[in-house]
């Protein structure tokens, strides 16, 4: 099984020495010579990965515990066996179920590819116009999450309404915490996709004080979420073909990408069977941060702080100082250019003919320049990320910048399920529950107050 990833960065430095020893080469097994007893041990090698528990083996005495590996932010640790989405981060290869992800940006739509993401293969034209159907027939929301929703304070950021609404959900569909029944955990996930661009919607117009618009079910999915973001006096909503397409592209490259931050939030919330609902509001949490989900939202923030073109290379100098991160700039996986960020930069060009171009434009193009020929940039292989260019894309088209991340959520929710279900059904995976390297105080007696110094 080819593993997705990318090797690690060039600022890594090597933590294992290569030693020689007289065993004939060939085998798939790795052998490990504890130094502190002198015994050896031949590790299987499955997928490229050695089994974690296998170390617990190696042991000075029976009483010892066995070795264990450390590795915070889970840089080098394989935790699922995934069929979704493969990532070549050094070569810039990003396939969803095997297809890449140019030819489904420039052939499919958002909903054929949630489809495909959540059954393994493309539907044909009667499983396209059910899966289509049904999800168009679930965009509505209980009338009471309006009032929810109107509950929070006029300047709420939409993340914040999102994962609280998202979680409340779970309320109305009690049936929802029957998450091993494959019908009804179905139906759900239907829900989930249906009713994302209705609450986001809805939470915008409550930030700024305008009247919730209902969904149109004539509408396409990124249509009709147009049509509930921007209608207002007008009989019907029609939105422009340039820019709903450009909107169902970028939901498309937002689908999935593979175990990332909030997909991990999702598996390992969902790992202890809650409701999906549940589940689905962690991955929102997780990605609302600005070194995640919130990152399209910080470089616009980033690109008005610059100001101008000539002011770019004193913000590159600040970076490099280290008092400020480039924001859409590098990535875990990737040590290539994001096939994402190259796809956007097509669509940037289009929406633009629609919307005339996006003055910010000049000061990220200026920086792109600068920091792919600066050497801070390319020995660290920091590359432009999908959110380096989508925030001026969104901004372009009307979306206020804090609903930006939401614009993430909403297709990213088709690629958390699926991992979720994936999660489920693997009989390999337990509830989600990593070990410590305890560094703290050793035993000590309780201090009474009078005597604490
Ligand atoms: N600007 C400046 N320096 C950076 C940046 C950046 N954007 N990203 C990484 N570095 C430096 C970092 O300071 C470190 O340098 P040194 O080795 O001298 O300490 C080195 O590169 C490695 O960084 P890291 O933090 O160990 O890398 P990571 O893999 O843990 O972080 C990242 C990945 C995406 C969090 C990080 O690159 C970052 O903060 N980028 C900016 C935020 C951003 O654009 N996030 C969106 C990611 S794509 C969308 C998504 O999937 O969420």
């Amino acid at each position: 099984m080819p593993r997705s990833g990318s090797s690690p960065g060039a600022k890594e430095a090597p933590v294992a020495r290569v030693a020689t020893n007289d065993r004939p080469a060939g085998r798939e097994s790795l052998t490990i010579t504890d130094n502190r007893t002198g015994k050896a041990y031949e590790v299987p090698i499955e997928n490229g990965t050695i089994k974690a528990l296998a170390l617990r083996d190696i042991k000075v005495s029976p009483e010892d515990f066995g070795l264990m590996t450390y590795d915070p932010a889970f840089t080098n640790t394989a935790h699922c066996k995934s069929r979704i989405t493969m990532i070549d981060g050094d070569k810039g290869i990003l396939n969803y179920r095997g297809y890449p992800i140019e030819q489904l940006a420039e052939h499919s739509t958002y909903l054929e590819v949630a489809y495909l993401i959540l059954n393994g293969e493309l539907p044909d034209r009667r499983q396209q116009e059910e899966w289509v159907h049904s999800i168009t027939h679930h965009t509505f929301l209980h009338e009471t999450m309006k009032r929810f929703i109107e509950a929070f304070r006029y300047d709420a950021h939409p993340m914040g309404i999102m994962v609280s609404a998202v979680a409340a959900l779970s309320t109305f569909y009690k049936e929802a915490s029957n998450i091993f029944d494959p019908v009804g955990r179905r139906s759900q996930m239907v829900r989930l996709i249906a009713k994302m661009p209705t609450l986001a919607a809805f939470a915008y117009r409550a930030s700024v004080g305008l009247p919730f618009v209902y969904p149109d079910n004539d509408l396409s999915y990124t249509g009709n979420f147009l049509n509930m973001l921007f209608r207002m006096a007008e009989a019907k909503y029609r939105p422009n073909p340039v820019l709903e397409r450009a909107l169902d592209v970028l939901f498309i490259l937002h689908a999935d990408h593979e175990q990332n931050c909030s997909t991990l939030a999702m598996r390992a919330v969902g790992s202890s069977h809650p409701d999906p609902y549940s589940a689905v509001a962690a991955g929102i949490a997780a990605l609302y941060g600005p070194l995640h989900g919130g990152a399209n939202e910080m470089v616009l923030r980033m690109l008005k702080e610059i100001r101008s073109k000539d002011c770019v290379p004193e913000y590159i100098q600040r970076v490099k100082q280290g008092q400020t991160r480039l924001m859409g700039f590098g990535h875990r996986i990737y040590k290539n250019y994001d096939p994402r960020a190259r796809i956007i930069k097509q669509i940037a060009d289009q929406v633009f003919e629609v919307t005339g171009r996006n003055p910010l434009l000049d000061i990220a193009l200026e920086l792109e320049r600068i920091a792919l020929q600066d050497d801070y940039f390319v020995s660290r292989k920091l590359y432009p990320n999908v959110d380096f260019y989508s925030g001026l894309i969104y901004q372009s088209m009307g979306f206020p910048v804090e609903t930006f991340p939401v614009l993430f959520a909403i297709p990213r929710t088709s690629g958390w399920l699926a991992q979720w279900e994936e999660m489920l059904l693997d009989p390999e995976q337990k509830i989600a529950r990593p070990r410590q390297v305890y560094a703290g105080a050793p035993r000590r007696d309780y201090i009474q107050m009078d005597e604490r110094v």
